[in-house]
C-alpha cells in the first residue's frame, strides 16, 4: 500500500480524497466532530502541496436518494472554520461535472461533492460511476479507514482507474491495529464489553490464539454468568448463545489464553436506579446487573498493570447512568496510568468506548483511539477488508 506522502509531485494535481465524514448530526448540528478533526492532517498536507482537493464522503444511509437532512453542508462549514479556508460544496449531479470545469476559479482549492450515497451506484460499486469520478482527478487518496469494510465505488472500484494511495490517518489506524494483531508486545490483554456476545464472537475467536488474557465485561458477560449457573435477575441477555460460550472456553484452553468475567457486580432495580454492590450468588430475580463490582475492578487493574499491550472495546457497564460508570472509568484510569508511565501500548475503539473516553477528555491519553466502528471490528476479526485490498 503506497502512502500519499511518498508521491513526489502533487502541485496542481486534482486529488480525489475519500474521507469518512459520517459524523453524528442532531437538527443539522454536529454532535461529535472527532472524525473531522482526525482528517485535518491530510487536508493540511494536500493544501501545503498546492493540490486541488476534491472531497468525497458519505453521511448516513440515504440509499441512493437525495436527502437534505444528510447534506455535507454542516461538515463543510465546520471544516472551513477549522482550516480557515473557503470550501465549495457542489450540489450538481456528478455526472454533469467534468475535470476542466471543476477548478475554473483559481481561488478554489477544496471542493466537496455532495453526499456520495445520494447515488445508488456508490453502494453497488458501479464501474461507470467509478470511472466517471476517476475522470475528475489525477490521483486518488483514501483516508477513510472506517469505510474500508465497504465494497463501494468510492472506496474500491475507483482504485482501478487512478493511481491510488492511503492517506495519513489510514496509515496511522492500520499501524495501531497491527500492534494488537501482528506486531504484538506481550503480555497482551483484551477487554471486551457491550451487550451482544454474538456480534463479538468473531473478534474473540480471532484474538484468543494471540492474546494472553481476554476479559469479558458489560451486558455480554451476563450470558457467561448464566452459563456458569449464576442468577442474573432481569439483566440483559441474549438467547441461544450457549454454544458460543462453550466455544470461547474450549478455544481458550487450546491456546492458553485466560478468560476473565465478573466476580462481583453492581445492580439496580431499573436503569435510573442507584447502584448496589452484590456477590454473584446474591443477585435477585428483579435485579439488573449494570456494572462490575470492586473485586472485579481490582482484578482487571492488576491484569492491566501486568500487560504490555491492551485493546479495549466496549464499556464495562451502563455508563450512561453515572452510578454504573465506575467499572468503565476505573478501566480507563488504569490504562491511562500505564500509558503515562509509557509502559503499555493501548488501543481503544467502538462507539460507546470512544464516547466514554471523550467524556473524561482522555483521547490523548491512549496510544490510539479508533473512530472506525464496523471496519475496526472486521479488521480485528482477521477479515480482509475490501478497501485495503483495493489499495494494495
Ligand atoms: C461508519 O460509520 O462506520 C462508516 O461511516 C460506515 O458507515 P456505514 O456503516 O453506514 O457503511
Amino acid at each position: 500500500m503506497k502512502n500519499i506522502r511518498e508521491q513526489e509531485s502533487l502541485e496542481n494535481k486534482n486529488v480525489l480524497l475519500r474521507l469518512d465524514l459520517n459524523v453524528p448530526l442532531k437538527n443539522g448540528f454536529i454532535t461529535d466532530p472527532t472524525r473531522i478533526d482526525k482528517i485535518l492532517p491530510v487536508i493540511n498536507f494536500l493544501i501545503k502541496k498546492n493540490s486541488k482537493i476534491i472531497v468525497i464522503s458519505h453521511i448516513g444511509r440515504p440509499k441512493g436518494k437525495i436527502n437534505k437532512d444528510l447534506s455535507l453542508k454542516p461538515i463543510c462549514e465546520y471544516l472551513e472554520k477549522k482550516i480557515d479556508k473557503k470550501i465549495k460544496l457542489i450540489n450538481e449531479n456528478v455526472f454533469k461535472l467534468n475535470k476542466k470545469n471543476l477548478f475554473k476559479d483559481p481561488k478554489d482549492q477544496i471542493i466537496f461533492l455532495e453526499n456520495i450515497r445520494f447515488y445508488y451506484e456508490e453502494e453497488k460499486n458501479d464501474l461507470d460511476f467509478s470511472k466517471h469520478l476517476a475522470g475528475l482527478a489525477d490521483l486518488y487518496v483514501n483516508d477513510a479507514f472506517s469505510c474500508s469494510h465497504r465494497a463501494h465505488a468510492s472506496v474500491c472500484k475507483i482504485t482501478e482507474f487512478l493511481p491510488s494511495f492511503a492517506g495519513l490517518q489510514f496509515e496511522t489506524e492500520i499501524n495501531a491495529l497491527k500492534k494488537v494483531t501482528s506486531e504484538i508486545k506481550k503480555p497482551i490483554t483484551c477487554i471486551i464489553g457491550g451487550s451482544k456476545i454474538s456480534t463479538k464472537i468473531g473478534l474473540i475467536k480471532n484474538l484468543i490464539p494471540k492474546f494472553d488474557n481476554v476479559i469479558i465485561v458489560g451486558g455480554m458477560a451476563n450470558n457467561i454468568l448464566k452459563n456458569k449457573g449464576k442468577p442474573i435477575g432481569k439483566s440483559v441477555k441474549e438467547e441461544n448463545c450457549e454454544s458460543i460460550i462453550n466455544e470461547i472456553f474450549e478455544t481458550s484452553k487450546k491456546y492458553s489464553c485466560s478468560i476473565y468475567y465478573p466476580e462481583d457486580v453492581m445492580v439496580g432495580k431499573n436503569l435510573d436506579d442507584n447502584s448496589q454492590a452484590k456477590e454473584l450468588n446474591d443477585v435477585s430475580y428483579d435485579d439488573f446487573i449494570l456494572d462490575i463490582g470492586i473485586k472485579t475492578i481490582n482484578k482487571i487493574k492488576n491484569i492491566i498493570e501486568n500487560s504490555q499491550t491492551v485493546l479495549w472495546n466496549g464499556p464495562a457497564g451502563y455508563f450512561e447512568n453515572p452510578n454504573f460508570a465506575k467499572g468503565s472509568y476505573e478501566i480507563a484510569k488504569a490504562i491511562i496510568k500505564k500509558n503515562n508511565d509509557i509502559s503499555i501500548y493501548s488501543v481503544a475503539g467502538g462507539g460507546d468506548t470512544v464516547a466514554l473516553i471523550n467524556q473524561i477528555n482522555a483521547i490523548k491519553d491512549f496510544n490510539f483511539v479508533s473512530t472506525a466502528g464496523g471496519a475496526f471490528l472486521e479488521y480485528l476479526e482477521g477479515k480482509e477488508l475490501p478497501g485495503i485490498k483495493a489499495l494494495k
